[in-house]
């Protein structure tokens, strides 16, 4: 059974890459085909999120957005969606406490919104409700699942940052974004450039001396990196919410499908660009919308991230995936590959085992004679977390998300401050993107954020 379980894995990705370099050779034909769901026999369009972006999303709750351009010494520009609360006085609105969410890997700014349907209604409450829209939640008494609905809601000041070679950070001061040139960061380059100037553009723009720092998966692991090579950022970001930290160790439902892809880095290596193309997650909200197919999406996203049909509105799935898979640099994958191959021994280990094991986060690995010229040495240095001096940090995580692996265990075991808070989710069921997507996130997770912010 386990044995079949990794074949489909593989088959299924096998699939998924081959169907991308197809459509990628005969792009536009296709393209345009398969975007109009109602060509498709057994595809209906579940709900008006699924093709819209994070603009149309804002504005579709009730809410306002203002666009913020930012630009790193290389020269990146990055845009930041500033969540702006109709109800609240221009005048008033400067004393609001600045909140910046970073997503994860493969994600965008959208992935705040998206949990579940919702409005603002004249009285300037916000609710939530599912397809039906049945209310399922309001503000004023039980949590909703979008944090950065709830929190623009409840008074913050909400900045959705989007990474570098996102569909909402194209721009670049010289280099056009279809090069291969533009392509060629890691996870280094968002450490260093992008997250300061972000967290600084809107320190100096609100005119607050703090931030608060909320942020998923990778977002949480570049900031753990960036408070480690500079204290300053420890003094500015208060607190720092990490929602289910990835740091140095990554796991797989199918772990040889993971192994088997890590040693391809040198491809992805010789290759800088965009991974995966963004056709893949237009195709994926179609395709996943069909009645036939979306079973496949359920098994796909449940081998990938480990969610489980049970725990989510099913019928959102589509919005999921599509927000899930909006692309990376094949230069921060080759990033996360290094860190899995060096840590390689992790990989067997069982989630559930509580020997904790080390692993570290290292730099951007260029191969020996580049690690030369770049860093003085053969090998790429480690982000030293144990640097860290912040005493506002707090983790929120799931105790089976096995996608990070022995992330959480390892930060932990590295830090050398007292957490804030340390909060382990206690719904058993929940896995990676589960932070986001389950029914109960608003309880599960999000009352949590409130509190913490509501004691910092
Ligand atoms: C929110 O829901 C609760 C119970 O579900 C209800 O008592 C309350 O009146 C609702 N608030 C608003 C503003 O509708
Ligand atoms: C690129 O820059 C232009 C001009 O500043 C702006 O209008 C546009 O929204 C930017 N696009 C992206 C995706 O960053
Ligand atoms: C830390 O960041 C600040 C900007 O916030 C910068 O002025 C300073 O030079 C940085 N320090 C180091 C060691 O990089
Ligand atoms: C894990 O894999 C390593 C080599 O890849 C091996 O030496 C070790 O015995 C394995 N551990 C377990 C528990 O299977
Ligand atoms: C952290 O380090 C900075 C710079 O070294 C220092 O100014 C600050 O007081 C330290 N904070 C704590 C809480 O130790």
């Amino acid at each position: 059974m386990n044995h079949l379980i990794k074949v489909f894995g593989l088959v299924m990705m096998l699939t998924v890459a081959m169907l991308a370099a197809m459509i990628q050779y005969l792009q536009f034909s296709i393209y345009k085909y398969m975007f109009h769901v109602t060509n498709i026999p057994g595809t209906y369009q579940i709900s008006d999120d699924v093709y819209r972006n994070i603009f149309e999303l804002i504005e579709s709750r009730g809410f306002i957005y203002e666009q913020h351009f930012v630009t790193t010494p290389d020269g990146y520009i990055l845009q930041l969606v500033r969540m702006v609360n109709p109800f609240i006085k221009i005048e008033d609105r400067i004393r609001l406490r600045p909140i910046l969410l970073h997503h994860g890997y493969q994600c965008s700014g959208t992935i705040w919104l998206v949990a579940m349907n919702g409005h603002l209604d004249h009285n300037g409450n916000y609710y939530e409700m599912d397809e039906q829209k049945q209310i399922l939640t309001n503000s004023s008494n039980q949590m909703g699942n979008s944090l950065g609905f709830i929190l623009t809601a409840r008074g913050y000041d909400v900045w959705l940052a989007n990474y570098r070679g996102s569909i909402y950070s194209r721009n670049h001061t010289h280099l056009d974004i279809e090069s291969n040139e533009y392509w060629k960061f890691s996870m280094d380059q968002l450490i260093k450039y992008d997250l300061p100037v972000q967290i600084d553009y809107i320190i100096s723009y609100t005119k607050h001396t703090k931030l608060s720092y909320i942020a998923h998966s990778q977002g949480a692991l570049i900031m753990f990196a960036l408070m480690s090579m500079n204290n300053s950022y420890a003094e500015k970001i208060e607190p720092f919410i990490a929602l289910a930290p990835a740091f140095c160790s990554f796991h797989s439902k199918v772990d040889s499908l993971f192994k088997y892809s890590a040693s391809m880095r040198n491809v992805f290596l010789s290759y800088p660009q965009r991974f995966p193309p963004l056709i893949i997650s237009s195709l994926l909200r179609t395709l996943c919308q069909n009645y036939f197919i979306k079973h496949l999406c359920f098994v796909f996203n449940y081998l990938i991230v480990g969610t489980q049909k049970r725990t989510i509105f099913p019928e959102r799935l589509p919005i999921y995936i599509g927000a899930e898979t909006m692309g990376a640099s094949t230069w921060v994958t080759a990033h996360l590959m290094q860190l899995i191959l060096k840590n390689d021994n992790m990989m067997n280990s069982s989630i559930d085992s509580e020997t904790t094991k080390e692993c570290q986060l290292e730099y951007f690995d260029y191969g020996e004679a580049e690690n030369l010229r770049f860093y003085g040495q053969r090998t790429p240095p480690i982000y030293d977390v144990a640097k860290i001096n912040s005493t506002k940090i707090a983790l929120i995580y799931a105790k089976k998300d096995f996608l990070i692996g022995n992330s959480v265990q390892s930060l932990k075991s590295k830090l050398n401050v007292k957490l804030l808070d340390d909060y382990e989710i206690p719904d058993q069921t929940y896995s990676h993107m589960d932070l986001f997507w389950a029914k109960n996130s608003g309880e599960m997770v999000n009352k949590k954020v409130l509190e913490i912010l509501n004691s910092t």
